[in-house]
Formats: structure tokens, C-alpha cells, sequence
């Protein structure tokens, strides 16, 4: 069984200042990020409307750390179709890009056109998505969202049922013995993070919980503080 134990703080720029963009994503990767969350919202598979691949691709080199180590950008695609943007943000320095099955048409060649382009690829569930899909393309994939929260806005309340579904997808990756990134996306918070990790997540995104606060390094800290087991 391959079982990713190191754990992924993600923050979600979607919180973040967008007037400072670029300053935000070095501060957040100062204090200790290991992702930078890209959410992609279309005002059409989402009632809600954020940036796109030119945004990415101005923010790709203040991504990174200190030492000039390139920190990845996990692309959450929120938007129908799918293809035509996963393919303009590979060319703008993504390193993960997943979508929701339910935005494209053929699920399987929308993931291997992220990956032909050299980029890791998820499947994303909402709160009452079942994870099916998953039979046939579980081989396929290197991460599985799964969705705490309806997409489309930040600083909502984290849905409890997404806790049985991250057990049911850690169970899937478990079987497969692939190396498969599970993360969990909303409403997560240092008093809630632990019981994510607990269900078998491995990647924590967080938008308001981090940009809502002036110290992201406390929050971030306090998270791993969590994750380690608390005290
Ligand atoms: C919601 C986005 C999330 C969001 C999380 O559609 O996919 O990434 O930014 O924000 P919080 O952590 O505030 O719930
Ligand atoms: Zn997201």
C-alpha cells in the first residue's frame, strides 16, 4: 500500500488580497505553504467569476521558496467546458489541474490532455457527487478533491458528509496501490483539520481560515500543530 503520510498545507488564493496578488502567494509560501490553490470560476459551471491563465502565469514566478524552489500550483478548475482552459493553464506553469467530471463531456481524455501536457491530474467531487467514476479512472489520476463545501465561494461552513466520502476515497486509493494525493477543499480550519486527516486526507486547502487572519504562519503552524497530534 502506497500511503502519502506528508502532509499538504494548500492555501487558496481565493482569499487572498487580489489587489497584492503576488506579494500574497510569497508571504503565504514564507510561512510555510506547500501549494498554492488556484481556484477557476467561470460565472457558469459556478455562480461565481475569479481569474484565468494570465493570472496564473504572472503569479508562476512568485511561486516559489526562499532557496528558489518552484512551489507548485494546484489548479481547481471550476469551469464547463474543461479542455480548452486545462490546456491554456498547463501553458501557464500549472503543475496539478483537476475539474469536476461533471463539466466535461469525456472525462477520460479531458485527464490524459492535462497529462500529455506534462501536468498532474484530479477529479474533483461536490458534496452530493458520488465517486464512480473513480471505477474506471482511479489508474488514470494523480489526485482526488473532494469538496467540503459547494464550490464557488470562500469562507463557507465545512459539510460533515465529505468526511465519509474522503474514508470511502482513501479507501479507493488504498486498493488501487497507486500514489494518489487526497485532498479536501473548504471550510477547513486548525479545529477541523485534524478530523480531515483523521478520515485519511493528505492535502489541506484553506482559503479564508489563512488570508482572514493577519499571521499566516500562526494558522499554518497551528495546523500542522494539528496535524502532528496536537498539545
Ligand atoms: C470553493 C473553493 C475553495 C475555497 C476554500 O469553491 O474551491 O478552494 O477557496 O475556501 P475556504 O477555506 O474559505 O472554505
Ligand atoms: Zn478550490
Amino acid at each position: 500500500m502506497i500511503r502519502n503520510t506528508v502532509h499538504r498545507i494548500a492555501p487558496s488564493i481565493l482569499s487572498a488580497d487580489f489587489a497584492r496578488l503576488g506579494e500574497e502567494v510569497r508571504s503565504v509560501i514564507d510561512a510555510g505553504a506547500d501549494w498554492i490553490h488556484f481556484d477557476v470560476m467561470d460565472n457558469h459551471y459556478v455562480p461565481n467569476l475569479t481569474f484565468g491563465p494570465m493570472i496564473c502565469s504572472a503569479l508562476r514566478p512568485h511561486a516559489r521558496k526562499a532557496d528558489g524552489t518552484a512551489v507548485p500550483i494546484d489548479v481547481h478548475l471550476m469551469v464547463s467546458p474543461v479542455d480548452a482552459l486545462a490546456q491554456s493553464f498547463a501553458e501557464a506553469g500549472a503543475d496539478l489541474i483537476s475539474f469536476h467530471p461533471d463539466a466535461t463531456s469525456h472525462v477520460h481524455r479531458s485527464v490524459q490532455a492535462i497529462k500529455a501536457r506534462g501536468c498532474k491530474a484530479g477529479l474533483v467531487f461536490n458534496p452530493a457527487a458520488s465517486l464512480d467514476v473513480l471505477d474506471w479512472m482511479i489508474d488514470e489520476i494523480d489526485l482526488i478533491l473532494i469538496m467540503s463545501v459547494n464550490p464557488g465561494f470562500g469562507g463557507q461552513g465545512f459539510i460533515d458528509s465529505a468526511l465519509r466520502k474522503v474514508e470511502q476515497a482513501r479507501r479507493r486509493i488504498d486498493a488501487s496501490g497507486k500514489d494518489i494525493r487526497l485532498e479536501v477543499d473548504g471550510g477547513i480550519k486548525a479545529d477541523n483539520i485534524a478530523r480531515v486527516a483523521a478520515a485519511g486526507a493528505d492535502t489541506f486547502v484553506s482559503g479564508s481560515a489563512i488570508f482572514g487572519k493577519p499571521d499566516y504562519r500562526a494558522v499554518i503552524d497551528a495546523m500542522r500543530k494539528e496535524l502532528a497530534g496536537g498539545a
